[in-house]
Formats: C-alpha cells, structure tokens, sequence
C-alpha cells in the first residue's frame, strides 16, 4: 500500500483529504505542522508528500527544501491558495513535483496524486537496478541475476582458481568471450597475458603460424621470426575461441601441445615450452560433431574437462532489464540523474521479441535505441522493425527437459512466471500479483514455496 504524507496547518483539511484518499486505498499520515511532517519525512517509509505552502512557523516551501535534501525522490506536491501562483513556480523550480491550488477540485487531485506515485514507482525501478549493477549481480563484466547466470557465475569462481580446460558453449552472443576474461581475471595468472584467437576465421595454414609461430624464412612471406599464440600466452591463459571450426590436421598438434606443452615453430626444429592455461569456446554442438567424426574426441575430452553452457537469452528474461540498463549505461554519457526510462510499451517489446542474437543483438538495439530516442523516453518507435508485435512463443522442447514429471514442469513454468512478474513490478508483490491476477498472499506463498527473495 502506498503512503502519502499529508501537511496542514488546518485541521478540517487534514480531516476531509484523509477521508478522500483513504477511500482511494491510500495510507495516509498526517502532521499539523511542518516540523512534525520532517520527522516523519525522516522515519517513515513514504511514497509522497503533499504540504500545505502557508502555515505559521516553518513553511511549505521549506518543507520541501529539507524534504528534498533528505530525500531528493520522493515526490513533493503543493498546495496554494488562490492568487500566490508565484509561490508555486517558486516551489516548481525547487523541484516540487506539482501543485494544485485550494479548493481543488478532487478528481483533478486523485489524478495528480496518481500520476506522481507512478513516477516514484518508475525512478525507484530504476534506482533498484543501478544499484544491484553495482554490486551483487554482476561478476566482472558479467551481467545477470537469472539462475542460470548465478550458476554460470559459481561455475566461474570453481574454475578460475584451477588450470583446468574449461570448454565454453552456448549460442552466438551469449557472451562466451566474456566468460573466459572473467575465468583468466579473477583466476591467478591475472597479471599475464589473455591471447585469444579465432580458430574459425583463418585459413589452415595461417592459423597453424598464428598459434605456433613460425621462423624466419618457413614459408614465403616468413621475412622474419615470429612468435605464435601459445608463446605470447606463456603462464597466461590463451582462449581459443570458435575452436569446433578447427581443421583436422590442426586438432592432432592441438592435442599434442596440450598434453606437452611443447611444440615446435613452423619451419622450426628447437622446442619451445610453455606454461598456458586454455579456455575454449564454440556455438556449435561439438559433441555431435565428435559423434559424427568432424572433431576428434581425444582433443574434445582435453578441452572440456570443465563444461560451461550459457544459456540463450531467451532462457532468462530476469537478465533483460539489468543488462538494459548496464547497456543504457555504456552508451548514454550522461549521469545517472537523467537516466533514460523505457516506455511501458518498449519494455513489453524486449521481453516478447525472441532473441535470436542474444545478448549481443540486444547491446546493438539499446545502442540504436539511445541515440533515436528523443526525451527522456525510449519508446517503440526507437526499436527495430523486428522486435514491434512480436508475440512470445514458448517452446516447450526448449526450456523444459524431456522425462520430467508434469507436476514439476509445471512449477518450473509458474516459478519463471512469479519471477518475472516480480522483475517487472520493481519487486512490488501487490503490483505482480495484480499482473498475474492472484492475490498478494498467493504471491507471497509462491515466493516462499520457490525461495524467492526480494
Ligand atoms: N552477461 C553479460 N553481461 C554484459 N554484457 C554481455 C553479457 N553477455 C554478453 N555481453 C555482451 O554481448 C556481446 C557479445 O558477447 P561475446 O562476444 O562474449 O559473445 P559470444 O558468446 O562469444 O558470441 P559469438 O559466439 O558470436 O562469438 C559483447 O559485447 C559482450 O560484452
Ligand atoms: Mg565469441
């Protein structure tokens, strides 16, 4: 329920807004004076204040001084009396959120009060998510607090602390890259080199010199010696990224090196030793692929002593609004304070569109998105064509595993749901049950049956 603060200096108004806004669901608080209102303004958890401008002692306008210094969301509306419009220009400027002018009018009061508790809700949705940028969803550069992710991230901490291989998989843009910084990061071969190389993008003979080096004079164009991959990545850690495009021939002396860490220089005879942690990553099922013989299972067993899947976009929606906000962030100079909001609309139009780009294709719609946008609203119309009237398409092959109990499927749906309406309402439990159409003590059933915490 919201509360709202009400400020005057005569009593019969205290009591007639009270029983007016009481009546609208409200919480209402009162204080006869400016003073009083302050210690409330301080210890109550408040959604808005409405003050009276003229009472004897400390003013209306000065309440909103103090109100805004300590603290500077929390909406502020004037009252006036006829004929001081002046004052409330003044109290305008000092960031009152508006003002009506006595008597007022009460449907025009109910709409105001409206309107200014739905932008709180909108600028407290946004100071939650900067906050947990800030801490504790993120790890490294990693952003997300959906299970997947937070098991993604535990998986990260285990391996960093080992030398183990570590085979990444996941679709295109789930941010496998990033995953392997975040492993050789915080691991501790931090402090040397992180060399990563594109086994898909380069023909064989060039990638075998890019990863081994060649002396000078191997081939033509050799005009001088040159150290490969595996040299430059000595006691760091080399990604070996796209690694299902490897060709044969190339995954035999793979294989070799990984078990000595020794190899030769193309066109080469001395030996040269090295100490390399490798991290591996491919959009590809290589599994299959070993299946049907185009990768060689020997080197796949290397790779993958430890396996990290990442999960498409699609599979958590909680990711969304965080990583919306941390790509706002990259893109947008401005401060926080001026932070560009979603419309209702847009937000609708992120969590519908399928994703196929993941969370790459979604950093390139917020780019386009903050520089079309004009006002401090992204709306529709600064969204790709593609993402306008998508409709959300479950696919039950996808996110539900074969074999498993209809009762446990269908608890895995309803705690995906519970949380997503959550994430959407700002962790509002009244506003998420209303979306899911049950009531608050379901919702809050719900969360304990599934552990949910906000
Ligand atoms: N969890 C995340 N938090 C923040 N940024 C992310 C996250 N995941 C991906 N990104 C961003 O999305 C983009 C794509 O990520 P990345 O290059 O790591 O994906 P990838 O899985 O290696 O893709 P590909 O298979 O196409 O090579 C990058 O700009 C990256 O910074
Ligand atoms: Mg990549």
């Amino acid at each position: 329920m919201e509360t709202i603060l009400i400020v005057d200096d005569e009593k019969n108004y205290l009591v007639v807004l009270e029983a007016l806004l009481g009546a609208e669901g409200y919480e209402i608080v009162t204080a006869i004076d400016a003073r009083a209102a302050l210690a409330t303004v301080r210890e109550a958890d408040l959604d808005l204040v409405i003050t009276d401008m003229k009472m004897p002692g400390m003013s209306g306008m000065d309440l909103l001084e103090a109100c805004k210094k300590i603290k500077p969301d929390l909406p502020v509306i004037m009252m006036t009396a006829y004929g001081t419009i002046e004052l409330a220009v003044e109290a305008m400027k000092k960031h009152a959120y508006d003002y009506i002018q006595k008597p007022f009018e009460n449907e025009q009061l109910k709409l105001t009060i409206k309107k200014a508790l739905e932008n709180y809700r909108l600028v407290k949705q946004n100071r939650l998510l900067t906050e947990a940028l800030s801490d504790r969803f993120r790890y490294g550069n990693l952003i997300g607090k959906s299970k997947p992710m937070l098991e993604v991230y535990d998986l990260v901490d285990k391996v960093s602390r080992s030398k183990a291989s570590v085979l990444i998989t996941g679709p295109s843009g789930t941010g496998k890259e990033l995953i392997a910084k975040a492993i050789h990061y915080q691991g501790e071969r931090k402090d040397r080199p992180f060399i990563s190389i594109n086994c898909g993008a380069l023909t064989e003979t060039l990638l075998e010199s890019e990863l081994f080096g060649h002396e000078k004079g191997a081939f033509t164009g050799a005009v001088a010696m040159k150290k490969g991959r595996f040299e430059l990545a000595d006691e760091g850690t080399l990604f070996l990224d796209e690694v299902g495009d490897m060709p044969p021939s190339l995954q035999v002396k793979l294989l070799r090196v990984l078990q000595e860490m020794a190899f030769e220089r193309v066109g080469g005879t001395r030996t040269i030793r090295v100490d390399v942690r490798v991290l591996s990553a491919s959009n590809r099922n290589t599994k299959e692929d070993v299946q049907n013989g185009v990768f060689r299972e020997d080197l796949y067993y290397r790779l993958n002593v430890i396996h990290i899947d990442v999960p498409s976009l699609q599979e958590r929606p909680d990711d969304i609004p965080l990583l919306v906000r941390h790509f706002i962030q990259k893109f947008h100079a401005g401060d926080t304070d001026d932070a560009i909001q979603l419309s209702p609309e847009a937000w609708k139009a992120l969590y519908a569109y399928p994703w196929p780009g993941n969370v790459r294709e979604l950093e390139n719609v917020i780019e386009r998105a903050v520089v079309l946008h004009s006002g401090a609203q992204i709306t529709v119309d600064d969204l790709p064509e593609e993402l306008i009237g998508a409709e959300t398409q479950f696919d039950v092959e996808r996110f539900i595993p074969p074999d498993i109990p209809l009762q446990r499927a269908l608890e895995e749906i309803e705690e995906r749901l519970v949380r997503r309406a959550l994430v959407r309402n700002a962790n509002v439990q009244a506003h998420a049950a209303r979306s899911l159409g049950i009531t608050k003590s379901l919702i809050q059933h719900k969360m304990r049956k599934y552990n949910i915490a906000v």
